[in-house]
């Protein structure tokens, strides 16, 4: 028998612990784990490499056919090539953060990137985090999850895992650096970040990090029982 297909979306704003909870979600259900994030901090690493401005709309433009963009996976674990190169540690920068957000405004970037994010969830059941999951790029997932959590608590957060990889960050630079990405994503005229009519809302701000991941799990269980 033919296994049946199941795509998750799993969408909010920086620091809600998308990546973290979706990933150890996926695990538990044996689902592939996308991180969509990846995908356009990767096009702003190579914009950043070329020395083109972030908001040099041409530039960024004109650098997409010059570039390959790939994923991969290595024990389970999701990888993003940039021409061949793995450049998944190189795009978890505070700059690239910037870079991500300003390249995902592009229009021609959002295109870009549909086919491959599509390309993901139709062969294998996938969790996939970003912003417009649930909204554009799989508009008809079994499952839509809205992940938010308080601006201070997301930046708390963010701020040990930055840490936590050696760099030195401080809680307000952090905070002002969310605040920005947040009106960036939230305000842009294409895919903006916005909580889909059919999405569950799943606020982590009081929960730890297992509950968080229970309760997105519990979700998911219901919608694939139908219920
Ligand atoms: O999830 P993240 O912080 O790694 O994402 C980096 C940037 O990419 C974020 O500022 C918004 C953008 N993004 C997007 O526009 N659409 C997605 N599906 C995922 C990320």
């Amino acid at each position: 028998m033919k296994q049946e297909v199941i795509a998750v979306a799993i969408d909010g704003p920086a620091g809600a612990g998308k990546s973290t909870i979706a990933r150890a979600a996926a695990a538990q259900l044996g689902f592939v784990y996308v991180d969509t994030g990846a995908l356009y901090r990767t096009i702003g690493l190579a914009v950043c490499r070329r020395g083109i401005d972030g908001t040099d709309t041409a530039g960024i433009v004109h650098t997409l056919p010059e570039i390959r963009v790939d994923l991969t996976y290595c024990d389970g674990a999701q990888h993003v090539l940039l021409d061949g190169e793995d450049v998944s540690d190189a795009i978890r920068t505070p700059e690239i953060s910037v870079y991500a957000s300003q390249v995902s405004v592009v229009p021609e970037v959002r295109a870009y990137l549909l086919d491959l994010q599509r390309d993901m969830a139709r062969t294998q059941s996938v969790i996939m985090d970003g912003r417009d999951i649930g909204t554009v790029i799989l508009p008809d997932a079994r499952v839509k999850i809205f992940l938010t959590a308080s601006p201070e608590k997301r930046a708390v957060r963010r701020c040990a895992e930055l840490r936590e990889k050696g760099q030195q960050v401080t809680l307000d630079e952090v905070l002002a650096d969310m605040t920005r990405r947040d009106s960036q994503d939230e305000g842009r005229a294409v895919a903006p970040l916005k909580q889909a009519a059919d999405a569950v809302r799943v606020d982590t701000s009081d929960l730890t990090l297992d509950e968080s991941i229970e309760a997105v799990l519990r979700v998911i269980r219901a919608s694939m029982k139908g219920e």
